[in-house]
């Protein structure tokens, strides 16, 4: 039993009602201590993912970017006119701009953000540049069944846009759950654009999530200063050390937050004790082959109807459709 009530704290209501507390109290509470990576991206976390996508050695924004400008057009041929494009989570919105930019007379754009200020600084963003656009912004988990907002007019089909790999940051299984919840959104006609990592040299995807400048461990770390912040909690920005490493039979980064020594930790009511290297898991990023990725979309009634790959075959941009519907 490595955890103990203490009586003495200070934990803000917000944060209590918001079941944070009890959230984080849990997930230290495990035999293998994890907590959920949706905790990196509070307005710091954000700005240093940010940072993270412009590392030398973090490859995937590069890779998405160039990928995105050599084919948007195609892409967008693909799908069409008249497209509602739905995005699942919001990012700078460079690759989303350069999609719009050759969709020809889409329906409405939707973002789907869990995050108030993400949500609308996108939004600001994208107003500015496509003035005729319909924007429909949709504050919600983009994991939980969606109220998708009424089209301003019928869509010949809805495409849900889906970059940065985060798909990755999915267990198979739960990816699974994910791409069917997303085939139900789509309907019939409709279809997934979606970013995938793809498997390569370990060293290369390591490094990637180690970058030399130490954003990326910056940005771990900053998911126990949040939770100073938010719940006052007394963590020990020093005391845990970032560890990402390339599991090549899982296929997956797995990034942990590592223990230097034994300490407690005060989480509420509750004093948490660590060892001497014992971790924290607060990430896993799969990485997929394009077969891999094939039999991922199969299992949730999907077909890959094309894959754009760059020429050192890094990255993967690919279209999705249902099974049933997929183009002779
Ligand atoms: N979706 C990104 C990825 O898996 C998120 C990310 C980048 C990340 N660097 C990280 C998550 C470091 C945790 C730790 O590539």
């Amino acid at each position: 039993m490595n955890v103990a009530l203490h009586q003495d704290t200070h934990v803000p209501r917000s944060a209590v009602d918001s079941g944070l507390l009890q959230l984080v109290q849990h997930g230290l509470g495990l035999k293998d201590k994890r907590l959920p990576s949706w905790l990196f991206y509070d307005a710091e976390g954000s700005a240093l993912f940010e940072q993270i996508c412009a590392q030398p050695e973090y490859y995937l924004t590069g890779c998405e970017l160039a990928l995105m400008d050599e084919y948007a057009a195609e892409i967008a041929e693909r799908l069409g006119p008249d497209v509602r494009l739905v995005e699942y989570g919001s990012g700078s919105g460079r690759k989303t701009r350069l999609l719009l930019q050759h969709l020809q007379a889409p329906v409405a754009y939707v973002p789907v953000e869990i995050s108030e200020a993400s949500l609308w600084a996108s939004v600001e963003r994208l107003a500015a540049e496509f003035p005729q656009l319909a924007i429909q912004p949709l504050r919600a988990d983009f994991t939980k069944p969606l109220r998708m907002p009424v089209a301003p007019r019928a869509a010949r089909r809805t495409v849900i846009y889906f970059p940065g790999s985060t798909i990755g940051n999915f267990a198979a299984r739960e990816a699974v759950e994910l791409l069917r919840k997303m085939r139900k959104e789509m309907g019939e006609g409709g279809g997934i654009l979606v970013g995938v990592d793809l498997k390569k040299d370990a060293a290369v995807i390591e490094a990637a999530y180690n970058d030399r400048a130490g954003v990326t461990a910056q940005f771990t770390l900053n998911m126990l200063a949040r939770l100073n912040r938010e719940l006052g909690t007394d963590f020990d920005l020093s005391a845990f050390a970032h560890r990402a490493r390339y599991n090549p039979m899982a296929g997956r980064v797995e990034t942990q937050l590592v223990s230097r020594r034994e300490q407690r930790v005060r989480v509420g009511r509750l004093r948490i004790g660590f060892l001497a290297g014992e971790p924290i898991e607060v990430e896993y990023s799969c990485k997929y082959s394009l077969a891999d990725f094939a039999a991922l979309a199969a299992k949730a009634g999907l077909a890959v109807e094309q894959a754009w790959t760059d020429a050192r075959h890094m990255f993967s941009v690919q279209h999705l459709v249902r099974a049933n519907c997929a183009p002779a």
